[in-house]
């Protein structure tokens, strides 16, 4: 979290450490509202203590995707943005325009709620149409991707030029997946599944549980995980 002064006007939400307990405002709020927000929270009693409000502005970040089904490179980069965000939403993308996601909607959220459940800073939600307009309804500022290999970036660059078209508040940041998960993707996962193979190393029981529901128990040695 990083420390800075109040930045009035900016599209952001603050949270403001007083008392020893955070006081969430929309900042966009504060240029008409200002002194009801004094009124409404002492602060000038935080002001005789500091001129300086030390204020921490709350980035909120969506990770999105079709997660068709969840992976552990997915669940990988889902711990590794939860330490960095202050808050971070999982959002399931409900594409039209994709052929057709192989789990419903409601089966690939569920698997993320599933996973994410236990981690304070993290929830999951669904999401149809543009993006942008997404972070701009939830109020985020952050999208995180994931990048596996050179192959996705040509077209994840695309993605995060248009995002900025379309929503210039908004900035797309890169976690490059963890070497033992870069070979994954969805689409081999269920092509393994579907043959029988062991997937349990390569996904969240919950993605498990659904793939098994899915394809018959007919496990042949299946995959080993790779070495880190
Ligand atoms: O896991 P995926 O399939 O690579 O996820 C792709 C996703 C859902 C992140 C992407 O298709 C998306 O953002 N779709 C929403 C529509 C949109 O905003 N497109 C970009 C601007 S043209």
């Amino acid at each position: 979290m990083g420390a800075a002064n109040v930045r009035v006007g900016a599209s952001l939400n603050l949270g403001i450490l007083w008392n020893a307990r955070w006081i969430c405002v929309d900042i966009l709020q504060l240029p008409t509202h200002y002194p009801s927000l004094i009124t409404h929270y002492p602060f000038d009693t935080l002001e005789s203590v500091s001129k300086e409000y030390t204020t921490f502005i709350m980035i909120h970040a969506v990770y999105p995707g079709s997660f068709d089904p969840l992976h552990n490179g997915h669940v990988d980069i889902i711990h590794r943005a939860s330490r960095i965000y202050d808050r971070l939403t999982v959002a399931v993308a409900n594409n039209p325009l994709k052929e057709t996601g192989f789990f419903s909607l409601e089966e690939r959220l569920s698997i993320v709620h599933e996973v994410v459940k236990g981690m304070p800073n993290v929830g999951s939600d669904t999401f149809e149409g543009l993006l942008a307009d997404y972070l701009r309804q939830v109020g985020a500022q952050v999208i995180v991707k994931g990048l596996r290999a050179i192959s996705d970036f040509e077209y994840e660059l695309q993605m995060a030029h248009l995002n900025r078209q379309l929503n210039p508040n908004v900035e797309t940041t890169f976690i490059m997946t963890a070497t033992r998960w870069s070979y994954l993707s969805s689409t081999r996962v269920k092509e393994i599944a579907r043959f029988g193979a062991d997937v349990s190393r390569l996904v969240p029981k919950a993605s498990l549980a659904q793939l098994n529901r899915v394809f018959p128990q007919k496990r042949s040695e299946g995959v080993q995980e790779a070495p880190s």
